[in-house]
């Protein structure tokens, strides 16, 4: 649930640790936030003892959240995470926060709320053991009220003891540590339950919205008090949309009251993949004192949400908002590549785009719940999320993994997700696990997807729900009743048995939950109107599920780890953009690059490139290529040093247009046509000796803090052209308020620590994250053995107040 806090406060930055620094608030608002990210001391491995309050760790490390411990490496082929863990490094760690509240707040009530801790998370204030939460993916909070001291003099500690040390419990690289943003909350004594609010649209059509808001209030002030809800609702452009106070209820003392407000909105802004309108719902809870007319706000929240209608139809597929279109989807997995799994917002824009311009308008985010950073950007940017639980029930993938804690947790796991993530517009299903293999025990796995299913539907009945089925023609998924549980029928791969599986009961709903990237599998999509959509295997490529050393990664993604496409991802875009465009790649045997780009030669020949979007073969005697043209015009023209090899049509069977080309070095281009009228173009150049490193940026400013500025550094020859067997190691050098935090290459078998300022180009290129400090002009150098080095400058502008949006 997103709630935006409509005062929040930010830790003034006080550097030495002895003191601790007092949570300043300089007036009482009905409820404060107080980003909790900084100042922070870590240590890894286990401390006796480091939950008490008196212990001393000022020798521990400095960090601030969102904080992987693992990402720092080394990667090591003997680390017990193994290759589904991409070698990284697993085990126990401590995080502990001094802090001090001030005294006037004495009377409020203290929440602190943990976004993601990597994994087996106990955490204690003060000494008393607050909890333990197993789930390394979902949000929790505490309730500090009685274990915390006020007063500038009093000190408060926040210890919290992580554990990824059995091993393997993934099949994926997990990191570790708090990865995700902290918060503390205090409220008053009538406060709202936190994810309690639920904003939705009953209504939503282009004439009339009606937004329903719902919440819970608690009593906990002593008292018996009178109360009503206010809802004030917000348009995207900042004017008022509508609002409602409800009738005053009394609360007994300890007790809670549900609330409901229904606003109309008259031509209201939908919510919509190409227009991703954002209202925003304003819930303040009005106490009323003994004396008529007074009344006092007690608790206020901000919810983000959007309003559009969907449906899914088992004989048309998806619509939105009155529209029918395919969910053209990739599943991902939670790594950020280089920041591990503390991947910044910054960090998944610029994936997120990247996946948009190839025509991916839906995410899967498998195979858990994500951040709620991640759901607001999906929010902003307009994709349609499936939201999923997990990856096991109760029969385990590993040793390790949640299996073990699956049926007490499960439950409160997913009643906590949903509840927290309800009123995002973008999650348009959610997903009660993937590829599940307690589904060959029929009783077994009917019991916990009725279980599931309650319990996603009794918090939000608004989505329906659906499951990644494993084999459901083994498993008897589709005669056995389990498929008819789910509102939507998900299965993995084997389009002909889900389409089937439609046939034989036209009354189901049916999606692709993950595919390949083959022909087959779009064309069983593109050809049947009753398939409403799929997820392909995978939209980036992740860390671990390696096969084994030296890879770190497969090559599944249609963006490699710094965000580049593979070749493959054009061919994709030609099937799902609707711009004009056109690519050319060259089709290799497998072992092609072996000599030149470092560790490649490792990687098992059935994981090889075998799409180069280059004109460098490396064999230069006379001898054909095997080119292939991606598009989605009606014709390409494909001419070699400016002389046609002629014009061929687009295939109605999407497959790529195909030629040989006579190897001569220099310029192969593809000029795509419409109606007579050329409308694309894609070139490869013949590169020679790499002669310059140049840096390029998405961005010209940075904000300082949290924000990530992503500076690309490419090999080029005399005459600027990419030298794709580059792999020279380049140093970035930062000059001005701003440091280099992190560097990859995208490379599936690089072991290249990725916090370094350094790295080998891959490819002839490599990324630097940058972070700035403060305000100011930063330049930065790039500089490779016997290249003129690159340069690019931009500028550092204010730290915006980080958390702002968000409260529980
Ligand atoms: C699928 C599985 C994914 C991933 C993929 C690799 O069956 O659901 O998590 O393992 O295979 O190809």
């Amino acid at each position: 649930m997103i709630r935006v806090a409509t005062t929040s406060f930010l830790f003034a930055a006080i550097t030495f640790s002895t003191i601790a620094p007092v949570v300043s608030l300089s007036q009482t608002p009905a409820r404060s936030v107080v980003d909790f990210n900084n100042h922070w001391k870590f240590i890894e491995g286990d401390e006796p003892g480091a939950a008490q309050a008196t212990f001393d760790d000022s020798k521990w490390q400095s960090v601030t959240v969102p904080h992987d411990w693992s990402i720092a490496g080394p990667v090591d082929q003997n680390n017990p995470s193994g290759p589904a863990g991409a070698f990284f490094p697993t085990g126990f760690a401590w995080y502990r926060k001094t802090f001090s509240l001030a005294e006037k707040d004495a009377h409020r009530r203290v929440f602190v709320v943990f976004d993601g801790v990597m994994a087996n998370s106990d955490v204690w204030i003060n000494g008393f053991h607050l909890g333990q939460r197993p789930n390394g993916y979902v949000s929790f909070y505490y309730d500090l009220t009685g274990h915390v001291q006020f007063g500038a003099g009093a000190r408060n500690v926040i210890a919290v003891r992580c554990d990824t040390s059995e091993q393997p419990a993934s099949r994926w690289y997990e990191g570790a540590g708090i990865y995700r943003p902290v918060r503390l909350v205090l409220m008053q004594g009538v406060h709202l339950e936190p994810w309690s609010t639920f904003v939705t649209a009953l209504v939503a059509t282009a004439g009339r919205a009606t937004v329903r808001t719902q919440t819970t209030v608690v009593n906990d002030s002593g008292a018996t008090r009178r109360a009503a809800l206010e809802v004030t609702l917000t348009a995207p452009d900042g004017s008022p949309a509508g609002s409602f106070v409800t009738p005053e209820q009394t609360i007994a003392e300890g007790a809670q009251v549900a609330f409901t407000a229904e606003i109309s909105i008259p031509a209201p802004q939908l919510w919509d993949i190409d227009h991703p309108a954002l209202y925003r719902a304003r819930a303040r809870v009005k106490i009323f004192g003994p004396a008529a007319g007074y009344s006092t706000i007690a608790d206020d929240e901000l919810a983000p949400f959007g309003i559009r209608e969907f449906h899914f139809n088992p004989d048309t597929g998806f619509w939105l908002n009155g529209r029918n279109f395919k969910i053209k989807g990739v599943a991902i997995h939670a790594d950020g590549g280089a920041f591990g799994i503390a991947g910044p917002t910054a960090v998944w824009e610029r994936r997120l785009l990247a996946l948009r311009a190839l025509g991916v308008n839906a995410i899967r985010t498998a195979h858990n719940p994500p951040s709620p950073e991640f759901l607001d950007l999906c929010d902003r940017l307009g994709f349609l999320v499936m939201d999923e639980m997990f990856d096991c029930w109760t029969v385990g993938k590993n040793p390790y993994d949640f299996h073990l804690y699956f049926d007490p947790w499960s439950s409160i796991d997913t009643r906590d997700t949903v509840r927290r993530d309800r009123s995002h517009p973008s999650i348009i299903l959610w997903s009660a696990g993937n590829e599940i293999h307690d589904t060959p025990h029929a009783e077994l796995a009917h019991n916990i997807l009725a279980r599931l299913i309650a319990v996603f539907h009794e918090n939000d009945p608004s989505r329906p729900v659906t499951q990644a089925l494993l084999r459901p023609n083994v498993s008897h998924d589709y005669d056995n009743g389990l498929a008819d549980m789910l509102d939507v029928v998900g299965q993995n791969y084997r389009e002909n048995e889900i389409l089937a599986a439609h046939e034989q009961k036209p009354s189901r709903s049916i999606i692709g939950t993950e595919n390949t990237m083959d022909r087959a599998p779009w064309l069983a999509l593109r050809d049947h109107a009753a398939y409403s959509g799929q997820f392909l295997w995978s939209g980036i490529d992740y860390l671990g599920e390696a096969g084994k050393w030296p890879l770190i990664s497969r090559m599944d993604g249609l963006l490699d780890r710094i965000a580049l496409p593979h070749p493959r991802a054009f061919e994709r875009q030609s099937w799902w953009a609707a711009t004009p465009n056109v690519h050319i790649a060259r089709r290799v045997a497998a072992a092609e690059r072996a000599a030149i780009d470092p560790g490649y030669e490792s990687i098992p020949p059935a994981l090889q490139e075998t799409l180069l979007l280059d004109w460098n073969p490396r064999n230069t005697t006379p001898h054909s290529e095997s080119i292939e043209v991606y598009t989605n015009c009606e014709e390409v023209e494909l001419l070699l040093n400016n002389e046609s090899l002629g014009r061929q049509k687009l295939h109605q069977d999407a497959s790529p247009l195909t030629w040989n080309v006579p190897y001569a070095p220099g310029s192969l281009k593809a000029v795509a046509y419409n109606q007579g009228f050329p409308v694309a173009e894609d070139e490869l150049r013949t590169a020679g000796k790499a002669a310059r490193v140049v840096l390029s940026t998405d961005r010209t400013t940075l904000s300082a803090g949290s924000d990530v500025l992503i500076v690309k550094a490419t090999a080029v020859d005399e005459r600027s052209i990419r030298v794709p067997d580059a792999n020279l190691e380049v140093e970035f050098t930062v000059s001005g308020p701003a440091q280099v935090v992190a560097t990859d290459n995208g490379s599936i078998v690089d072991h290249e620590p990725f916090l370094l300022p350094h790295h080998h180009l891959s490819g002839g290129r490599a990324i630097a994250f940058l972070r700035a400090t403060s305000r100011g002009a930063i330049q930065v150098h790039a500089a490779a053995a016997g290249l003129t080095r690159g340069e690019t400058q931009f500028r550092a502008t204010p730290a915006q107040p980080a958390n702002s949006a968000r409260t529980f």
